[in-house]
């Protein structure tokens, strides 16, 4: 039986796209058995991050409401061989999807994947409920900005009234010249209850940047010191 991985933030823009891509491959790489879901309705991008959105035939709501097979909606990965791929739909929410669906889909996952990933709108509404349906864990990716760190922890505070209490953080878009120059928040900023939980650093890297853009995440080129950092990162959420 897989698990089932959010993830997630308060404050937009954080990385949460790029990091589920990532994982995802690195995951892929390293012999699991891998799906990523884009439940970001209506604001997804990870069809764009992977390069595959001309391959979207059937989306999560197609599934959800019957309109096809959870076979019929998966895409495989061009690059990485054990990654599949289901989109969002591209339209908002209507209502009709609650996060017990969520739950069905992802326990229907879990028993031909490893790893279920799920991309996350960012906030704190009904998107955010309906994306946690089915968490084993959640992945809150943070960035060295105060805002980020405050949205942060009303987030967690959401989680913990949801009874989720199994999260971890990435400090995303690590800039050391800045953090050292006091000009953004260092760890000694942040509280402890989150720098306690932190399972991994990624530094602001406009190649990073670049791969979104390109439509193949970043761990595609091997032996860099981000993809060693993204397997290291693979390896801790394998022993979690
Ligand atoms: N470590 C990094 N270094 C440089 N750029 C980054 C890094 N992480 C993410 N980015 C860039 O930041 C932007 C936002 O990333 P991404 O789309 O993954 O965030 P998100 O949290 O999914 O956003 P949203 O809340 O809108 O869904 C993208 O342009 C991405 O290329
Ligand atoms: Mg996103």
């Amino acid at each position: 039986m897989g698990k089932t991985l959010v993830i997630a933030s308060g404050k937009g823009g954080t990385g949460k796209t790029m990091f589920a891509a990532n994982l995802g491959a690195t995951m892929a790489k390293r012999g699991h058995k891998v799906v990523l879901v884009d439940m970001d309705t209506g604001l997804r991008n990870l069809d764009l991050y992977l390069g595959l959105e001309n391959n979207v035939v059937y989306d999560v709501s197609d599934v959800l409401n019957g309109v096809c097979r959870i076979k019929q909606a998966l895409i495989k990965d061009k690059s990485f061989p054990g990654l599949f791929f289901m989109a969002a739909s591209p339209r908002p929410d209507d209502g009709e999807i609650t996060p017990l669906h969520v739950k069905v889909l992802c326990d229907k996952l879990k028993k031909i994947f490893d790893y279920v990933i799920i991309d996350a709108p960012a906030g704190l509404d009904d998107g955010l409920a309906i994306a946690l349906g089915g968490a084993d864990k959640v992945i809150l990716m943070i960035t060295p900005e105060f805002a980020s760190i405050r949205d942060s922890e009303t987030v967690s505070m959401t989680l913990r009234d949801q009874n989720i209490t199994d999260v971890r953080y990435i400090l995303n878009k690590v800039n050391t010249r800045l953090m050292k120059a006091g000009l953004a928040p260092s760890l000694r900023d942040f509280p402890r209850e989150i720098t306690e939980k932190i399972i991994g650093l990624i530094q602001e890297d406009e190649n990073i940047h670049i791969s979104t853009n390109m439509g193949v995440p970043i761990v595609f080129m091997e032996g860099t010191y981000i993809s060693k950092n993204f397997d290291n990162i693979a390896k801790r959420i394998e022993a979690l």
